[in-house]
């Protein structure tokens, strides 16, 4: 079966990756025949069902052709969630979108434990718990652990756990090859030298004890700014690079998102 999508503009290239992870998720092959921009046609043996259900769970599909006809249009789901209708707002809250999408790069599937180590308000969170992910949020700063917390009730999210502790000490409260899925927006800091340095190290260290929690051949999503030079400080014996994505967001701020998967 031949299908068509067309992905919302933002960053073809988080797009496509959003879409090679969706097809790891649902266990589904697929061959990329046409990439004109933001229009992409694939071949699959998958059925309409599932094709049906990988659209849904999809952060940047936005209408599926098939035949030549529209047959699916993704549209306004995530209104209800966007940062402002959230009873506890942050200017720091991811859009719900965005949120999604991580969660679908970590190749999380129902019933598995999602960590976000640096969950501020939820956003990853709310998103992954719709999808019937367990998750567990970390932060280090109790204001956000309740933000987390009023945000997922509100929204009717079960299955989550909030522990307000260190994202570079995360063996602290979970077990080594426990979590099957990270999925992150890491603090962005202020844009001082000496602060940049500390992000840095931060970074790393995150990094590192992410490694530990998270199972073998598992995925952590991570998105993070342009001015970090995140490849650099990844271990190259602990973790494999999958895809690498960007998002302009203002002339201040470009977007960088990674998938990693652990070694
Ligand atoms: C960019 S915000 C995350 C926003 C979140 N994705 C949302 O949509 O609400 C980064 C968060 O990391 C937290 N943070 C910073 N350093 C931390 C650390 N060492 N351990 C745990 N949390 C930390 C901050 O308190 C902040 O809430």
């Amino acid at each position: 079966m031949q299908y068509v999508f067309k992905l919302s503009g933002e960053s073809f290239g988080l797009a496509v990756a959003e879409l090679r992870a969706l097809f790891d998720i649902f266990n589904l092959k697929f061959k990329i025949i046409e990439h004109d921009k933001n229009i992409i046609k694939i071949k699959t043996n998958a059925n309409k069902k599932i094709i049906l259900k990988l659209c849904e769970r999809s952060a940047f599909i936005k209408k599926t052709y098939l035949d030549g006809k529209i047959w699916a249009v993704s549209k306004g789901r995530f209104l209800e969630r966007e940062p402002q209708k959230k009873p506890a707002f942050h200017p720091t809250t991811l859009k719900p979108k965005l949120a999604r999408a991580l969660v679908n790069l970590s190749r999380a599937k129902p019933k598995e434990i999602l960590l976000d180590p640096f969950c501020g308000a939820g956003s990853v969170l709310i998103e992954a718990g719709i999808l019937k992910i367990k998750t567990i949020g970390v932060d280090f700063d109790a204001n956000m652990i309740a933000f987390s917390k009023n945000n997922l009730n509100f929204y009717k999210v079960k299955n989550y756990k909030l522990t307000n502790s260190d994202a570079t000490q995360l063996e602290k409260t979970l077990k080594p090859n426990s979590i099957s899925a990270i999925a992150t927006d890491l603090p962005y800091g202020r844009s001082s030298r000496a602060s940049l340095k500390n992000l840095a190290h931060l970074y790393e260290k995150f990094l590192i004890s992410a490694n530990n929690v998270l199972k073998k051949r598992k995925f952590a999503a991570i998105m993070y700014p342009h001015y970090i030079n995140l490849p650099k400080l990844t271990n190259k014996k602990l973790w494999k690079t999958i895809s690498k994505a960007e998002l302009y967001v203002h002339g201040g701020l470009t977007r960088k998102i990674v998938v990693l998967r652990k070694i």
